[in-house]
């Protein structure tokens, strides 16, 4: 399928062997530069899966990072990683010099709206990653961008600094919010973007985080849209487990409901992971990952034909 007119065609993803050029901090995450001239061709919304350890490693399977930034000119992609568990805490633990296995580019990625469109950015945690990025793509493309960034807490904000360079700089709102009010206003990012949203001209939201934000975005949008009548396009970047990365395994798979009103099982590793808010079935999608809706295209229970 060919890309809409005025969207860049994704770069055909590869594995690469590819340096280490900075490792620095970015607030309380690792952040990596990683030099390649295949992985720099990555754009807003898509992700890496990074081996972990070396080739007697026990942790098999890679690890999956939403791209906080390519450029093609300098020939590197970053990512923002949060030590979770084992894998991420030896991704985070690279230094300048080391090298990675990467596959990349993967997914889709933000479709921005045409010139004199809006788009409100919404991050939660490390999802606000790759909105700096995304914002300096939609400015340059004469788009209105406002921002929501928010965390759990202080220490768990990502960016804000860049988004509001950005956005901050072409006349755009920033909104920063904390589920303890340790930064910024007190509350959910829903709640701050419900008021960006009043505003009654049509809207693309681009979102990121963990999926009860996700849902609770969508849920905010079509609230927002049913109030002022006008329309609101939520693109979410969901966060479903991934194993293989590359549509092989179907750890990843999600319910999506069809322009013929049927759900399916979809890949959030390769129909996403931007996927329309409004065509995801929520109510089957949980903090352990989603479960297959009986009512879906092959289900168990004799989903439709
Ligand atoms: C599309 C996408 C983008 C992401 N972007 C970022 C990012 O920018 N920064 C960041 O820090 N993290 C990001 N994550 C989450 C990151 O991939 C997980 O935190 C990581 O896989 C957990 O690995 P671990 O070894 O630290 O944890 P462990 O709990 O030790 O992992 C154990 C196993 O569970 C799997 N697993 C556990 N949690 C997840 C998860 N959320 N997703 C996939 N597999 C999981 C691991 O692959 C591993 O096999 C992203 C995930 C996805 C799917
Ligand atoms: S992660 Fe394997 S199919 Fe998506």
């Amino acid at each position: 399928m060919s890309a809409p007119a005025g969207v860049l065609p994704a770069a055909r993803p590869a594995q690469v062997t590819a340096p280490v050029v900075v490792a620095d901090r970015l607030g309380g995450y690792a952040h990596l530069v990683i030099a390649d001239p295949v992985l720099a061709q990555a754009l807003p919304g898509q992700f890496v899966a990074v081996a972990v350890g070396d080739r007697q490693s026990s942790m098999l399977l890679r690890r999956a990072f939403s791209v906080h930034r390519a450029d093609p000119a300098a020939g590197t992609l970053e990512v923002v990683v949060a030590a979770h568990g084992a894998g991420t805490a030896w991704i985070a633990g690279r230094r300048a010099g080391d090298e990675l296995d990467v596959v990349g580019p993967l997914g889709t990625r933000f479709v921005l709206p045409p010139a004199g469109g809006r788009v409100v950015l919404v991050g939660g945690g490390y999802g606000s990653a790759p909105f700096a990025w995304t914002a300096q793509a939609a400015v340059a493309a004469g788009v209105r961008v406002d921002a929501v960034v928010g965390a759990g807490d202080a220490d768990r904000l990502c960016d804000v600094d860049g988004v509001r360079a950005v956005v901050g700089a072409a006349g755009g709102q920033v909104l920063v919010t904390t589920d303890d009010g340790s930064a910024g206003e007190p509350g959910r990012v829903t709640d701050a973007l419900a008021r960006l949203l009043e505003e009654p001209v049509p809207t693309t939201v681009a979102a990121c985080g963990p999926m009860a934000m996700l849902a609770a975005v969508a849920r905010t949008a079509a609230a927002a849209q049913e109030r002022t009548g006008a329309p609101v396009d939520v693109q979410v970047a969901v966060e479903e487990a991934m194993a293989c990365g590359i549509g092989i395994c179907m750890t990843c798979v999600l319910p999506v409901r069809g322009a013929d009103g049927a759900t399916r099982m979809v890949r959030a590793c390769t129909d996403g992971p931007v996927i329309d808010a409004a065509a995801v079935r929520w109510d089957c999608v949980g903090a352990h990952g989603a479960s297959v809706p009986a009512d879906a295209v092959g289900a168990p229970e004799g989903g439709a034909a």
